[in-house]
């Protein structure tokens, strides 16, 4: 668990590392084989973002506070630097390599995601409407890897990993 409560420091290390988004090997192995599945089936998941370094994430988080003008809005999508599942290696930003944004719910990809990402091992990290238990605004296009447990969340869940823990 690593979220706005349970942050980790800058010198996490992750299990395993693979290139080119620098996953861990599970999560990597787990990703290829969903891609595949999906592409099966005429849908095509691209990788926008995988690992993030602490600095890295603390770059982009600046950033967006520059160009939303905002802190706190910055702050609904984007975690502090110790707080990034990406910085795990067991998250990804995953969509169509068309639609970014809130948008992404309504794409062929994101909806298949929805529907499939759970037999991978994925769920989807920021539900609709679960923004008082997750600390962010609904985002369709991030997925986090838990392996086998996802099967309890099944299709199109809107529930949270903080519930599912018993942590909210
Ligand atoms: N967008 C998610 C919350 C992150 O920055 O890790
Ligand atoms: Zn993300």
């Amino acid at each position: 668990m690593v979220s706005k409560k349970h942050p980790i420091n800058a010198g996490y290390r992750r299990s395993s590392v693979t290139s080119p988004y620098g996953l861990t090997r599970e999560t990597q192995r787990a990703l290829t084989r969903m891609i595949a599945a999906a592409r099966a089936k005429g849908v095509r998941i691209v990788v926008r973002s995988g690992y993030r370094s602490y600095a890295q994430q603390k770059q982009i988080l600046a950033s967006k506070i520059r160009e939303y003008g905002s802190e706190s809005l910055a702050r609904r999508y984007n975690a502090a630097p110790g707080r990034s599942e990406h910085q795990t290696g067991l998250a990804v930003d995953l969509w169509d390599g068309v639609t970014w944004g809130v948008g992404v719910r309504n794409t062929k990809t994101g909806k298949w995601l929805w529907a499939n990402a759970w037999r991978y091992g994925f769920i989807l990290r920021y539900p609709n409407g679960k923004e008082k238990i997750t600390g962010y605004a609904f985002e369709p296009w991030h997925y986090r890897y838990i392996g086998a447990r996802a099967k309890d969340f099944g299709a199109n869940s809107n529930q949270t990993l903080e519930e599912y823990l018993g942590l909210a």
